[in-house]
């Protein structure tokens, strides 16, 4: 596995770091707004886009210190392929009750924006009290719609990379840290 690796772009240690200070972040920025957050028990609402996010979401949700709620979306867009095909399939058997729920949503990364817009869409129809993007990666040099995420782990590169929940073709999802491919692999 780690033959086909190029570099590591952010180790285990940092990734760990990071991931910490985001936590924090939202546990500050959500601590007065779930105070009332009206009947919902649970606050903020973590919705983990599958299945890049799975790992994120882990650790990210421990190092939030809030009664919050998780559930996931899928969506996919790449096939087994390296770009997006512009088409975002959203798993519909998530259940509807987000209205007035101070939702986040949560990303591995953020490339064309095709997919966290379409995403975005589909659950602003549902009315919830407030709406943010969490992605662990930003990749400004690709997007293709304008969107940005409220919170952003690491600016990345113009690279495809793998690992702490990010694949190629269903591969390398479980690498401790980040790394580009060489790009003999996908091209
Ligand atoms: P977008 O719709 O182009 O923004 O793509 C978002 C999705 O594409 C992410 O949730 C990832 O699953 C996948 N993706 C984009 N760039 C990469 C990459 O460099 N490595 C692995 N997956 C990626
Ligand atoms: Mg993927």
């Amino acid at each position: 596995m780690k033959e086909d690796l190029h570099d590591i772009l952010f180790t285990e240690e940092s990734l760990r770091n990071r991931v910490a200070e985001l936590g924090a972040h939202i546990t500050l920025d959500y601590a007065n707004m779930c105070a009332d957050s009206g009947r919902a028990p649970t606050c903020p609402l973590l919705v983990g886009i599958l299945k890049g996010s799975f790992i994120f979401l882990a650790d990210l949700s421990r190092s939030i210190d809030l009664n919050c709620e998780i559930r996931f979306l899928s969506a996919s867009s790449y096939g087994f392929s390296s770009v997006t095909s512009g088409r975002v399939k959203i798993g519909s058997e998530f259940d509807s009750d987000i209205t007035g729920r101070h939702v986040i949503l949560i990303e591995d990364i953020l490339d064309s924006g095709v997919t966290m817009a379409a995403l975005r869409k589909f659950i602003s129809r549902h009315e919830p009290k407030s709406l943010k993007v969490c992605a662990l990666l930003d990749k400004p040099a690709r997007r293709q719609v304008q969107i940005d995420a409220d919170y952003v782990g690491f600016v990345c590169p113009d690279e495809f990379v793998v690992g702490y929940g990010l694949d190629y073709a269903e591969r390398y999802r479980n690498l401790p840290f980040i790394a580009s491919l060489k790009p003999e692999i996908y091209e």
